[in-house]
């Protein structure tokens, strides 16, 4: 189902004590209904911090995610987080394939087709990040890149399961640099990226799939990049970590 989303993705900051600071400013501070239209609030604080925030999340409207997961339930991998153990403490979204996990922690197309499948397997919605770096695009390849990861995520989704997920374009090179897409190079990159959905998937698809916006979105950019027509929500790192800049960027999604 196509919803208007704000997800607020932490990263590795804050321990539990600042994690429960910040989503207790956040609640005090944002109001979801933004102009009439509810607005998905998501924030995805890091492993260590999901058990507390979780638990006061119940008493309000904001939803948990983490930041990635394990693709097996159970077993002998050490250091990893599966979904089931994220089900437990209340997430109800997984971040997969965040470029940094692509380009830092090496994760593969293969790894996170599978990461991806286990997400929808165990019941939660996986928010899959796609996105080119900036040699990709200034050589022309943005299209090619985008449609080779989403068709690699996308292997074998079951028809049941091909609109219980999120996109979000999040170009490599707008991350954390300061520097967002514009508003129309955004908006050119999520209609690909819907019209490849339905492409992939059949049935117009593209058309009941949330498509976020991520890299450098802040409370200056934020209305201007929700107001285009194929964007519906931000994907928000940096501006995350403060609970006035993201209620003013909750409070700019309004279409
Ligand atoms: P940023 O991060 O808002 O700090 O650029 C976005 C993201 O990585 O999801």
């Amino acid at each position: 189902m196509r919803k208007l989303m704000v997800v607020g993705n932490w990263k590795m900051h804050y321990t539990v004590i600042e994690s429960l600071q910040l989503v207790m400013g956040l609640n005090n501070n944002y109001t979801r209904d933004v102009n009439g239209q509810t607005v998905e609030i998501v924030v995805c604080p890091p492993f260590t911090a999901l058990a507390d925030v979780g638990r006061f999340l119940t008493q309000t409207e904001i939803k948990l995610g983490a930041q990635d997961a394990f693709y097996e339930p159970q077993g002998a991998y050490t250091g990893e987080i599966s979904v089931p153990m994220l089900k437990e403490l209340n997430c109800e979204y997984v971040i997969v394939g965040h470029s940094e996990r692509r380009h830092i922690l090496k994760e593969d197309e293969e790894l996170i087709q599978k990461k991806f499948a286990a997400v929808l397997r165990y019941g939660l919605i996986p928010i899959l990040c796609v996105g080119e770096t900036l040699d990709q695009r200034q050589k022309g390849e943005t299209e090619k890149v985008i449609k080779r990861q989403l068709q690699s995520a996308l292997k074998g989704i079951s028809e049941e399961n091909s609109q219980r997920f999120v996109v979000a374009y999040e170009p490599v090179w707008a991350i954390g640099t300061g520097q967002n897409a514009t508003p129309e190079q955004a908006n050119e990159v999520c209609s690909l990226i819907r019209k490849e959905l339905s492409d992939i998937l059949g049935n117009g698809a593209g058309d009941w799939i949330s498509i976020l916006y991520g890299g450098s979105v802040k409370p200056n950019n934020a209305a201007e990049l929700i107001s285009q027509p194929e964007i519906d929500g931000l994907l928000v790192g940096g501006a995350s970590l403060d609970a006035r800049d993201f209620t003013s960027i909750i409070n700019a999604a309004k279409k």
